[in-house]
């Protein structure tokens, strides 16, 4: 069964989390690039980047004010293709188990942190998908052009997914001589208008740092049906990796068959605001 639910979504964090502010919330998701961007070569076992994480990443995963982190690897996170580093995380996780029993929370790290990799979780009734693919050749989780890389499971409500689909320049970067490229991607469109049955509710994507970020209803028909979705680009970068975008808040409340959700940009507590993303929108999927 559905509850209301209040997630704050944001995306290529690239290692500077103390710039990424975080309202209180039930769910936190980052829809990949979170490794340091110094470090994000570095994939062996117990390298630089796995001491970033145990002693950086993790702690600032666990201090997040929400019952729930979900998170996906991106392009840059070329340590998690490596077959030992699921298991290593969940591990390092769970080592700290016993030292957060009496956090304010009191949510255990294994329990709050869930990384999603081509996997699934389900919270609150709400089933959460996390792809970390994207277009983008010769680096982490590429597609290299297989579309099938995107496909949704059946019961999908949330997708969380590195590339940005090319939908409303939610995949144009803006660059600071002032032209544009749109980098958004047909291959994830196609997977979607493949299934439109599984198309989620809410798509959460990064990677195109500069989209468009405004949220973006995408509709998708069959049988006389329409199945929607809210696209959003959460990415809090800008092309220079340096922080540009606030996160964003989304709260889901069921209603009959869809969803009325409002959604805003989190307060202005942070490196820079930006007046015209700053009001809330209304809609009903
Ligand atoms: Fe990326």
């Amino acid at each position: 069964m559905k509850e209301k639910l209040h997630i704050v979504a944001l995306s290529d964090p690239h290692g500077r989390l103390k710039f990424t502010y975080v309202p209180k919330c039930d769910v936190v998701t980052i829809s990949g690039d979170f490794s340091a961007l110094r470090s994000d070569r570095q994939v062996e076992y117990d390298g630089a980047l796995c001491k970033w994480i145990t002693s950086k990443f993790i702690p600032w995963l666990v201090s997040l004010p929400c019952e729930r982190v979900i998170f996906i690897p991106g392009n840059h996170d070329f340590i998690t293709e490596q077959g030992w580093f699921e298991q290593w995380f969940n591990e390092k996780l769970k080592a700290l188990d016993d030292y957060y029993l009496g956090s304010s929370e009191g949510i255990k790290p294994s329990e709050k942190i869930k990384y999603l990799c081509y996997s699934t979780y389900e919270y609150k009734g709400y089933k959460f998908y996390g792809c970390p693919a994207s277009d983008i050749m010769n680096w982490a989780w590429s597609t290299n052009g297989d579309y099938t890389k995107y496909k949704v499971p059946e019961g999908t409500d949330i997708m969380l997914v590195h590339q940005a689909p090319d939908w409303m320049d939610l995949g144009t970067s803006h660059f600071p001589d002032g032209t544009t490229h749109n980098f958004g991607s047909h291959l994830l469109l196609n997977a979607l208008a493949d299934e439109p049955k599984n198309l989620p509710s809410l798509l959460l994507c990064g990677h195109i740092h500069t989209g468009n970020h405004m949220p973006i209803v995408y509709d998708l028909y069959e049988d006389s049906k329409t199945h929607s979705c809210i696209m959003a680009n959460v990415s809090t970068k800008n092309e220079g990796y340096t922080e540009y975008f606030y996160s964003r808040n989304f709260v889901l409340e069921p209603v009959g068959d869809g969803f009325y959700v409002e959604t805003w940009v989190s307060p202005a507590e942070g490196p820079r605001e930006i007046e015209e993303y700053n009001c809330r929108e209304q809609f009903i999927i």
